[in-house]
């Protein structure tokens, strides 16, 4: 299931355009059917980095970029990508590079989950969009390292490789919703169980791009 293509063109018919680099990044991103966070979603990113008025942003999972580049673009002093993948990482420095973004960047070519314990914070916003069954643990790790206010995002949690359905059903109480081996719908559905119950936070999910829930820390 996805969003109907009608709300899609929608919000895209309303949203700002790509910059000619993110115009690029993304058809890079479906000619590798590399499947990057899209421009409506990037939007929300922008946005959030402009309310937040962000000094310093933390992503788990970062590609080539394209979710940084929105981040940037809404004035983010500073983000952190992290990535595994090294080529991914390259290519993502040289499309910010190109945006002339990359001075604003730290690149780290690492396992996020190693990576955020070598930053103390406070950050302003947080992408988590690595692997889905370690959504619950990034936001443990991240928690303590928010600003006041400070916003994490989490990509997925509608769509992907997700079975709605079953993630719906979890979240109104129906027991064994989840099927064992679907491990992606079991870290999303782990994912919101941790935000939605989580002291001092409040989230709410936005459906937009695959969905993501914008979970703020408000005290
Ligand atoms: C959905 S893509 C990220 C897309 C990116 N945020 C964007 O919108 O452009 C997920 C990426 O996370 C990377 N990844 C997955 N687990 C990771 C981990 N534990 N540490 C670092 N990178 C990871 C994958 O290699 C992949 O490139």
């Amino acid at each position: 299931m996805v969003l109907s293509d009608d709300v899609t063109r929608f919000v895209r018919a309303t949203g700002p355009e790509h910059t000619d680099v993110q115009e690029r990044m993304d058809e890079f991103a479906s000619e590798h059917h590399f499947p990057n966070i899209g421009p409506d979603a990037g939007a929300v990113l922008c946005m959030v980095a402009r309310m937040t008025d962000a000094e310093a942003v933390f992503e788990f999972g970062s590609g080539f970029g394209y979710s940084a580049s929105w981040f940037l673009r809404g004035g983010a002093d500073r983000v952190v990508l992290t990535e595994f993948d090294a080529d991914e990482l390259e290519r993502g420095e040289e499309f910010l590079s190109e945006a002339g973004l990359a001075d604003r960047c730290s690149f780290e070519h690492c396992d996020a989950m190693d990576a955020i314990d070598r930053y103390d914070g406070p950050f302003d916003a947080v992408l988590i969009d690595h692997e889905k069954e370690r959504y619950a643990d990034a936001f443990e790790a991240v928690a303590p390292k928010l600003a006041e206010g400070g916003v994490v995002i989490a990509d997925n949690v509608m769509y992907g490789p997700i079975d709605f359905d079953a993630v719906l059903a979890h979240l109104e109480g129906e027991d064994g919703a989840i099927d064992a081996d679907d491990e992606e719908s079991r870290g999303i559905a782990e994912y919101l169980d941790t935000v939605c119950n989580a002291d001092g936070f409040e989230t709410v999910v936005l459906p937009v791009g695959s969905g993501l829930a914008v979970t703020t820390k408000v005290d």
